[in-house]
């Protein structure tokens, strides 16, 4: 066990873009598919990490609504891997407490992952533990559109005037309805964008790049990732007077 003490300045929600399988593999002249296995063992203990630290909600981006265009081949077995994940891990994170919520467009997955994923979620549905996001078939852009749709359906019936969607109908309206805005955002594999990940819900989260790659992000360095959070001003438009 590390000597390590979780910050008095914890995040309520962590979003994760876990980058670099692809980039780990390469340099190990191994498959891809290897390096995006290695890349859920990462995730199992960042899961575990954050379940026994107390974080409220964890977001995974796990496959974007672009990440079609890859390789059949490479999309074959990150799906094999969804459906591996969840019949391996269900039992514990249900034991656990864990709450599995699916972020994106489930209704567009193969079959026997959609089944998977909706499964766990009515299973884990009353878990009051950790809120677990995985992001699968997501992308920020359409998670917005399907919301407006949402909306739109509700004005058309009659059950909504116009002038009154605010900021909080139009967040009620998105997959992660209920929940808390983004406070850190990380993305490993040291690139720097955001490739449509919770756009609406990281206006004012904190981002932190550690160019670590996904399938090597540990606990350590979640926790360095926890204490760089915890060392951050935030400001929020506002200012912080330090008392001049
Ligand atoms: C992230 O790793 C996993 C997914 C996008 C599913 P990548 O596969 O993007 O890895 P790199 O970016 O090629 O290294
Ligand atoms: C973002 O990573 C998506 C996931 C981690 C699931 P990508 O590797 O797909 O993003 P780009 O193409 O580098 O922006
Ligand atoms: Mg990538």
């Amino acid at each position: 066990m590390s000597e390590w003490r979780a910050p008095a300045r914890l995040p309520r929600h962590v979003a994760i873009i876990m980058d670099g399988n692809g980039r780990w593999a390469k340099k190990r002249g191994v498959p891809r598919a290897l390096g995006h296995r290695r890349g859920v063992e990462a995730l199992r203990d960042i899961i575990r990490e954050s379940s026994d630290l107390g974080i409220a909600v964890l977001s995974l981006y796990a496959f974007s609504t672009e990440n079609w265009s890859r390789s059949s081949e490479e999309v074959g077995a990150l799906m094999g891997l969804v459906l591996e994940f969840f019949r391996r891990e269900i039992d514990e994170l249900d034991r656990n407490g864990v709450c599995i919520r699916i972020l994106g467009d489930v209704a567009g997955l193969p079959a026997p992952q959609r089944d998977a994923v909706r499964s766990a979620m009515a299973r884990t549905a009353r878990n009051e533990g950790l809120r677990l996001n995985i992001a699968l078939n997501y992308g920020g852009r359409a998670e917005l559109v399907r919301a407006a749709r949402t909306l739109a359906v509700a004005v058309r019936r009659g059950e909504l005037a116009p002038e009154d969607i605010d900021e909080e109908r139009l967040a009620a309206a998105l997959d992660t309805a209920g929940q808390p805005d983004v406070d850190l955002m990380i993305r490993t594999s040291g690139e720097m964008r955001v490739s449509n990940f919770l756009l609406y819900q990281s206006a004012y989260a904190e981002f932190l790049f550690p160019s670590v790659l996904w399938p090597d992000f540990d606990r350590e360095a979640y926790h360095q990732a926890l204490d760089a959070y915890a060392a951050r001003e935030r400001r929020f438009g506002g200012r912080q007077d330090k008392g001049e």
